[in-house]
């Protein structure tokens, strides 16, 4: 049995939503989990885990600073343990930018930051129109409607693929 511990960065509870899909996975697998966000994470906790998770959403082209500056600040701690990584954007529903390497907003983490990550995954995230304040659905409208994506100011839309979270889930379970 392995401790392992999921940070997360999340604005509308998707990433979240993600954690808890994948923890429910590998407590299949009779290790531990605990769920943190970025903001309440101890280095203690680092410490009394075996292996460490991060997965965070994407804003306005970034993830949030508070992640980042967690991934720096821990990057030592992070490269002694089996580790993974995950981003949640909306630029990863389309097939030539679903992969870590095609992503770009994960590798531009992952060359801005020393952690290297033993696992790493993207995840498409969701487009939930009525939740958003009049500014966001405006801008974000105009970005789907320029790259083909919903643009129903009433349209909620997960572009998740749950079958490979929970394919990562197993990789996370089994690293
Ligand atoms: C205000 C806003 C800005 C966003 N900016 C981007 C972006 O620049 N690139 C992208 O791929 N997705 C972007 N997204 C999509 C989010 O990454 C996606 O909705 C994700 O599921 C959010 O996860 P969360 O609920 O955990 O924060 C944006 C969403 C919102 C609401």
């Amino acid at each position: 049995m392995a401790r392992i511990l999921i940070i997360y960065s999340t604005t509308d509870g998707h990433t979240r939503e993600i954690c808890n899909r994948l923890r429910e996975i590998i407590e299949q697998q009779a290790h531990q989990v605990t769920l943190v966000p970025v903001g309440e994470v101890a280095d203690a906790d680092l410490e009394r885990h075996d292996r460490i998770v991060v997965g965070a959403s994407i804003r306005y082209g970034k993830h949030r600073p508070a992640v980042v500056e967690f991934i720096e600040r821990n990057a030592e701690v992070l490269n002694r343990r089996a580790s993974a990584f995950f981003s949640v954007n909306v630029v990863a529903r389309k097939p030539a930018k679903n992969q870590p390497h095609t992503n770009p907003y994960v590798r531009k983490l992952l060359q801005k930051v020393s952690w290297r990550p033993t696992q790493v995954a993207v995840f498409a995230g969701k487009i939930d129109y009525p939740r958003y304040g009049v500014l966001d659905r405006m801008v974000i409208r105009g970005i789907m409607w320029l790259t083909g994506g919903p643009t129903d100011p009433k349209a909620v839309v997960e572009f998740t693929d749950w079958r490979q979270v929970e394919a990562f889930g197993g990789v996370i379970a089994k690293m």
